[in-house]
């Protein structure tokens, strides 16, 4: 194959940006757009002199494309990823892969029948706070991870879900603060720490008058049996969001995390103990002493470039069958943490993973018929 002939599902977002990658990429040959709205898709259509499709599946049919960029609202996801992987089309959806996991389960094994690549969009993994954790755990800066603390606020208002009804409704969205602005986090954790197996969670909706969850507090258990806290919100001003990820040779400590969603300048601390705590626990000899942690601060690598990373990754490995920068499967576990939470708060429970498939479901049946719905903030 020569040239990868592309599409572009869902514009006006995100799209925007997939559609600038394509163009600029030297083997791909932009070839069809898709939205549902109408005028837009025909402007942009023939301006680029491509495709324009108000419907994915006439785009299929059309057979004008080897590999699609899917941006659409998160239900659209598992469909129109399925529908494309059924066509013998690669898929490159945006984040989350999909809002249920029996669903994530379904693009996986396509793609993978189909000998088909499925990349998923958390270009997180590529700035330079994430890589720089990435690098100090895999090279055993900090030893066996036992414990991690991870917080992530922001502020959304009101108008942000009058402008976008389909990001308030679990129908569409799958969630709220969980799937739409901290899947990426989610991703983060799971990549750096690992698949978890135990999840405790409490979700509320605190302050909005849409469907989803605004706040969220969970325990995590991982399979190598580290703890984690996590407390995500869009209720409060952004600021002060922080990571830790303690070991038993030493601890890596963001205090304000200034890179949410690029690639910032966080001050990065990295602590170590000499011994290790095993081996302090037993020579520490006052039974109050504390010993000492030597602190200083780490030199960020650089970012890899986010989208523009998977992009590559993805035409790479469809031309050259390289190595997809963030695959489906390696994005399947944070969209199973997030299943596993709102499965624990809503039946109140502590959630063994793997998810029960079938239960989920039932459960996300229930929150977008709106039979159950989610705590409200108690006055
Ligand atoms: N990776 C990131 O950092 C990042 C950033 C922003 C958004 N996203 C994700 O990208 C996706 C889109 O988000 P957005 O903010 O761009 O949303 P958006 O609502 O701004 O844009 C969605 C687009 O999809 C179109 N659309 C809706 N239904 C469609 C259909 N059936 N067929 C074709 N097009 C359809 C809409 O008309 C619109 O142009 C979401 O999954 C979101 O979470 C990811």
């Amino acid at each position: 194959m020569k040239n990868v002939r592309y599409g572009i599902i869902g514009l006006k977002g995100v799209g925007g940006l997939h559609l600038r990658l394509a163009q600029q990429h030297a083997d791909v040959e932009l070839t069809a757009l898709v939205d549902i709205d109408e005028a837009f898709v025909k402007e942009k259509a023939a301006e680029l002199s491509v495709r324009g499709f108000t419907d994915y599946e006439e785009m299929l049919d059309a057979d004008v494309v080897d590999a699609v960029s899917i941006a659409t609202p998160h239900h659209l996801h598992a469909v129109i990823g399925l529908a494309c992987l059924n066509a013998g089309v690669h898929v490159f959806t945006e984040k989350p892969l999909a809002n249920r996991v029996s669903q994530a389960d379904a693009m996986i094994t396509t793609a993978k029948s189909k000998n088909l690549k499925l990349c998923v969009g958390h270009q997180y993994r590529t700035y330079r706070s994430p890589q720089t954790m990435k690098h100090l755990i895999e090279t055993g800066a900090i030893g066996e991870i036992m414990r991690v603390l991870w917080t992530w606020i922001e502020f959304r208002p009101e108008s942000y879900y009058a402008r976008d009804i389909w990001r308030g409704t679990w129908r569409h969205a799958g969630g709220g603060v969980l799937m739409n602005q901290t899947s990426h986090d989610l991703d983060l954790i799971c990549w750096l720490i690992g698949q978890p197996v135990q999840v405790s969670a409490l979700i509320a909706n605190q302050l909005h008058s849409v469907e989803i969850e605004d706040v969220v507090c969970a325990n995590v258990q991982f399979a190598n049996g580290a703890f984690g806290s996590i407390q995500l919100t869009i209720n409060q001003p952004k600021g002060y969001s922080v990571r830790q990820i303690a070991g038993d040779t030493g601890a890596i400590v963001i205090q304000d995390v200034q890179s949410l969603a690029r690639d910032g300048d966080d001050q990065i601390l990295l602590g170590t103990y000499n011994p290790p705590l095993p081996a302090l626990m037993t020579q520490t000899a006052g039974i109050a002493d504390q010993p000492k942690i030597a602190w200083h601060p780490v030199q960020l690598l650089k970012g890899l470039g986010g989208h523009a990373v998977l992009m590559d990754s993805f035409i790479n490995a469809i031309l050259k069958g390289g190595e997809l920068f963030v695959s489906g499967e390696s994005a399947l576990p944070a969209v199973e943490l997030i299943n596993a939470i709102v499965l624990s708060a809503m039946r109140k429970k502590t959630v063994d993973l793997p998810v029960d498939r079938e239960e989920y479901d039932q459960l996300f049946d229930e929150l977008s018929r709106g039979e159950v719905r989610v705590p409200r903030r108690k006055m």
